[in-house]
């Protein structure tokens, strides 16, 4: 439950990649300004503010949300994880390879919420089909790549990992 600590002022207390957080937030601040502005967690971007874009996805619970359109004092006792918590992971470092390696990221704006839910996709089902891939992919703007760079990339790691 999350305590009133004064005129729209409330105790959250959270974990932020593997980290245990506690903090006062007013009851409009969203996930992602808190991860950017309080933890100085820059992954997550803002592109559109209204859910559609998944500049600024991150994992809540484990599954891939956009954090513009959470609000912070709903996280009390969620785990948060962002780019920055799981890039040293098996699955990160290969999609990130394979992104550099198809040119999947160009200006880079759109990839850490897509690294995410890739990870995510690639984790909760290890062998996709493609159009599982594009469904996911769906949920993210790029304006770069034209899309089938990063799914050359996702189906590469894909294929890689079924290898192991
Ligand atoms: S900024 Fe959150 S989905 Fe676009
Ligand atoms: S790489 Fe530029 S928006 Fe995706």
């Amino acid at each position: 439950m999350v305590s009133r600590f004064a005129d729209d002022q409330y105790l959250v207390v959270m974990n932020v990649n593997t980290h245990h957080r506690t903090l006062v937030v007013p009851g409009h601040e969203r996930l992602l300004t808190t991860l950017r502005e309080r933890f100085h967690l820059f992954s997550p971007r803002y592109g559109c503010g209204t859910g559609h874009c998944g500049a600024c996805v991150v994992l809540v619970n484990g599954e891939p949300v956009p954090s513009c359109l959470l609000l912070t004092v709903r996280q009390q006792n969620g785990v948060i994880e962002t780019l920055e918590g799981v890039e040293d992971d098996a699955i990160m470092t290969r999609l990130m390879t394979a992104f550099a390696e198809e040119h999947a990221a160009q200006c880079g704006y759109c990839s850490p919420g897509l690294l995410l839910s890739a990870r995510h996709l690639l984790k909760s089902c290890p062998n996709p089909t493609q159009s599982e891939i594009q469904t996911e992919l769906s949920s993210h703007i790029c304006r770069c790549t034209g899309y089938y760079a990063p799914l050359r990339a996702i189906i590469k790691v894909r294929d890689s990992h079924a290898m192991d």
